[in-house]
């Protein structure tokens, strides 16, 4: 992989730890109980350890992790200041999210040399406690609640209308963080991966994944 994708791709996944170490730390202090306040918190100082073993690979390689990361505050930021309208989609949004966290690791992991792919493992665990807490949080919202199915489609819905929307819109996303991991090369199996999470991550949650819309048109 040449220098300027990896740290590319690396700015985008820094300021995306940065911003889940922030988010975590916010909860945290928000929490009710202290049995929640100890698991964001906990979470808060997983999130902070994968940013600074990112920066520390981009400091490496020569790299100041400020500018790599700028191009991707745009994007970022606007997904994240979009506040979900209630629970569940709070909930759907979390879990499809900390999934596409995940996936997106899963496929990191194979493109970068075996120092970064150790790393990568040790937030790959990690990172899939937080996708199981969510499934868990998810479940106790959407529970028994007989509308959920249609709850949770139209979240997923909103979700990726706030994904496209926050990359620019489509046709002008030349700074949205996915952008960066595909520029990386074998973007082909990266999407198929993401789609294939997103779909069965959807049919867990009870939603037929083809019921969400979305600007572009299926390959022929
Ligand atoms: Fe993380
Ligand atoms: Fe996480």
């Amino acid at each position: 992989m040449d220098d300027a994708a990896m740290i590319q791709v690396l700015g985008a996944i820094a300021y995306g730890e940065l911003g889940a170490h922030e988010e975590a730390k916010a909860k945290a202090a928000a929490a009710t109980d202290d049995e929640e306040r100890t698991r964001w918190r906990v979470i808060a100082g997983q999130e902070l350890r994968h940013y600074k073993g990112f920066t520390a690979r981009l400091k490496a390689m020569g790299a100041d992790p400020e500018a790599a990361m700028a191009e991707f505050r745009p994007a970022l930021d606007a997904y994240r200041g979009t506040r979900p309208a209630d629970e569940v989609e709070a909930a759907v949004w979390a879990f499809l999210g900390e999934g596409i966290a995940d996936d997106l690791m899963v496929w990191f992991k194979t493109v970068v040399d075996d120092e970064m792919a150790a790393f990568v493992a040790s937030v790959l665990t990690d990172e899939e406690a937080h996708e199981g807490q969510a499934a868990a949080a998810l479940r106790t919202v959407i529970g028994d609640n007989p509308g959920s199915a249609d709850a949770a489609l139209s979240a997923a819905q909103t979700m990726v209308d706030n994904m496209i929307a926050s990359g620019g819109g489509v046709g002008t996303v030349p700074s949205a963080p996915l952008l960066a991991f595909m520029r990386v090369g074998r973007a082909d199996e990266l999407v198929r991966l993401i789609m294939r999470g997103f779909a069965r991550r959807l049919r867990e949650i009870g939603v037929d994944p083809s019921g969400i819309k979305t600007p572009f048109r299926a390959p022929v």
